[in-house]
């Protein structure tokens, strides 16, 4: 098949990680016999430094015109003053909003090979296969903000059908999967909560009545994600409790440079990128784990270019290349000679042909 994926390298690290996602992808397209054409655009401190504007309007244009884009981080120190009227960080909001991305799949899928990477006892870790489905265009990072030299607020606020359509999603995706449910709310508290708590009980009872579906508050969920993650399958929650709880959930495979993303709208066109940020304190230096985007790439080929073979095997190529023991520092085992950046994406490459 023909595709074009805008390629938004962005900042630090993200120009290496995404350097051999596009070298996976490229091999992928030879092996499997498909034209992917992958322009490239600045986005984030980088396009600040060019144009002035995190999201210049032709990299917006760019991202519209593909059938997918693959994203590597925004972030730079020299721009992290939260204060500053501009800031890399409005261009993946902007691309998330302009593009109606209001789905975010994180999975979470543990690795015997690097069990030693992750902070929680092995025992814990057998078996965990997590995929957060978190709300990225509502709640209180969209809602209205205020500030003054004495106050500040930020409205969180959902409607129905906002919640209505991430529940559909999450709900045909347990089905799919090992048909359990968890959505996570603080319904005690919030208002926003008790109506995603009613919709969800609504849209599942009546579209997925084979899924099991359990509420948990965001305060305990942060506690059995830990205590038990093998009893999770999928998770639902609104934006912010999402981007908590996928940092967190992000310790069980060993690393965020292991985890990956899609960030998915109503059409197929969707944004992939490792979860991780710019890591501007490892930028340059070729260490960076190049995983966590390469899985992404492998996310964009299944969902928005409906490759499932090829994306089921860049994956397998990852986990051969991880049991193999071709990891760079974050991952490595200790007292293993790490390897570079690089060095993990040629190793991929090599074990998918
Ligand atoms: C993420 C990031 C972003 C978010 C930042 C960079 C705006 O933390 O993708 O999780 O909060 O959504
Ligand atoms: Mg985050």
């Amino acid at each position: 098949m023909k595709a074009r994926i805008a390629v938004l390298p962005g900042d630090g690290i993200g120009p290496e990680v995404v350097t051999e996602a596009v070298r996976c992808l490229e091999a992928v397209a030879s092996k499997y016999g498909h034209g992917f054409e992958l322009p490239q655009a600045p986005v984030g401190a980088a396009a600040m430094d060019l144009t002035g504007e995190p999201l210049p309007a032709a990299t917006l244009e760019l991202a519209r015109s593909a059938d997918a884009v693959l994203f590597g981080a925004i972030g730079d120190p020299r721009y992290s003053d939260p204060s500053l009227k501009v800031r890399p960080e409005q261009s993946i909001l902007g691309l998330r909003r302009e593009l109606g991305l209001y789905a975010n799949l994180r999975p979470a899928v543990t690795h015997p090979a690097v069990y030693h990477a992750s902070p929680l006892k092995p025992e814990l870790l057998a078996g965990v296969d997590i995929l957060v489905v978190r709300e990225l265009t509502g709640g209180i990072y969209f809602g209205e903000k205020t500030r003054s030299e004495e106050s500040a607020s930020d409205l969180c606020a959902y409607t129905a059908a906002e919640i209505e359509r991430i529940v559909r999603l999450a709900g045909r995706l347990a089905a799919s999967r090992r048909g359990r449910l968890t959505s996570v709310d603080k319904a005690n508290v919030l208002e926003t909560s008790r109506l995603w708590r009613r919709v969800v009980d609504r849209v599942m009872a009546a579209e997925f009545p084979q899924v099991s579906v359990e509420h948990m508050f965001i305060d305990a969920a942060t506690m059995h994600v830990l205590r038990r993650p093998a009893d999770f399958d999928v998770i639902v929650t609104e934006n912010m409790f999402g981007d908590i709880l996928t940092d967190e959930i992000s310790m069980l495979p060993g690393s965020l440079g292991l985890c990956p993303s899609a960030s998915l709208g109503e059409g197929t066109r969707g944004l992939y990128e490792p979860i991780h940020g710019s890591a501007p304190d490892i930028a340059g230096r070729g260490i960076a784990n190049p995983c966590g985007t390469i899985l992404s790439a492998a996310m964009l080929l299944r969902h928005s270019l409906g490759l499932k073979r090829e994306a089921a095997a860049l994956e397998a190529a990852v986990a051969r290349t991880l049991a193999d023991g071709v990891c760079t520092g974050d991952v490595a085992k200790p007292g293993a000679k790490a390897a570079t950046t690089a060095e993990v994406g040629a190793a991929v490459v090599a074990r998918l042909a």
